[in-house]
């Protein structure tokens, strides 16, 4: 059976988002090669997924890794039609959509680490990548480009050296998962949270806050080379987490260009 026959058999017949999926063998990037489609008009609801990734893109400038059949590397293209300061909460609602799809398929229950990450025990599983374009001239959002990618079949000697010890997969907790099952689980998990985005936003935002690892957690928060230590409270509505700094501030913290850790450790 071909990758593309396997996701249309896990998907209901018809599936709205089942229409424009497109699979290829090597790419640089999903994320870079969904952008490209989407400036060229490219429908909301293009799915890309790739066996392997040459140039797997993560936060911040980070690389993802992506090694040939090991994970699932999957860019949706989506066209909200509204400011970017209204998708505040984006990167969580696909955060909660593809925890719920690695569930659907493996039992297995992933957390959150904010804002970005799923995680299984205290090691990181997989990772999101939301890109947005805003049109110029009406300055609303013109296309999402919503990369995920999900570690399903590594051991631990597949990943680099310098994240061993921090990654982990769905075969390393003990699922054999088919990726494109998995796929099947996020398009459906995608387009019903997509289509309540707006509507049902403190719904999926109390859905992040009940699976997201990160809210309890002594942790530091790293802007550029600005550092500062906390407890991480909640996470507001628009994805802000909310921190009481140790010198007693309360803190709320946009997504942008920080990164957190835990005081001793990746989580
Ligand atoms: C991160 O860990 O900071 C986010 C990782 C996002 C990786 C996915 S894999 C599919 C899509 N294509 C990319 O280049 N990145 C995302």
């Amino acid at each position: 059976m071909t990758f593309l026959n396997e996701i249309n058999n896990a998907l209901p017949p018809n599936h709205p988002w089942g229409q424009n999926i497109i699979h290829l063998t090597t790419v640089d990037s999903t994320n870079t090669y969904a952008k490209k489609l989407a400036q060229q008009g490219a429908p909301e609801g293009t799915v890309v997924i790739a066996d392997h990734q040459t140039g797997g893109r993560g936060r911040m400038g980070r690389s993802f890794s992506s090694p040939p059949s090991m994970g699932l590397y999957f860019s949706l293209i989506t066209r909200p039609h509204c400011t970017p300061d209204q998708l505040m909460h984006l990167t969580c609602s696909v955060g909660v959509a593809a925890s719920i799809s690695v569930e659907q398929v493996s039992g297995l229950k992933s957390g959150i680490k904010w804002t970005n990450d799923l995680v299984l025990g205290k090691k990181k599983l997989g990772g999101i990548l939301t890109e947005l374009s805003i049109d110029p001239a009406t300055k609303l959002v013109d296309y999402a480009v919503i990369g995920i990618g999900i570690n399903c079949r590594q051991g631990e000697a597949d990943f680099p050296e310098e994240i061993r010890t921090i990654a982990t997969s769905l075969a390393m907790a003990g699922a054999n998962v088919s990726r494109g099952a998995l796929a099947a689980a996020l398009i459906e998990e995608l387009y019903r949270i997509n289509q309540e985005i707006f509507s049902e936003k403190e719904r999926i935002m109390d859905l992040f806050r009940s699976r997201c690892v990160t809210i309890g957690q002594d942790i530091s928060v790293l802007r550029g080379d600005h550092v500062f230590h906390g407890k991480a409270l909640s996470v507001d509505n628009d994805g802000a987490l909310l921190v009481r700094s140790t010198d007693g501030r309360l803190v709320s913290v946009a997504s942008g260009e920080v990164s957190i850790r835990g005081m001793y450790g990746y989580l």
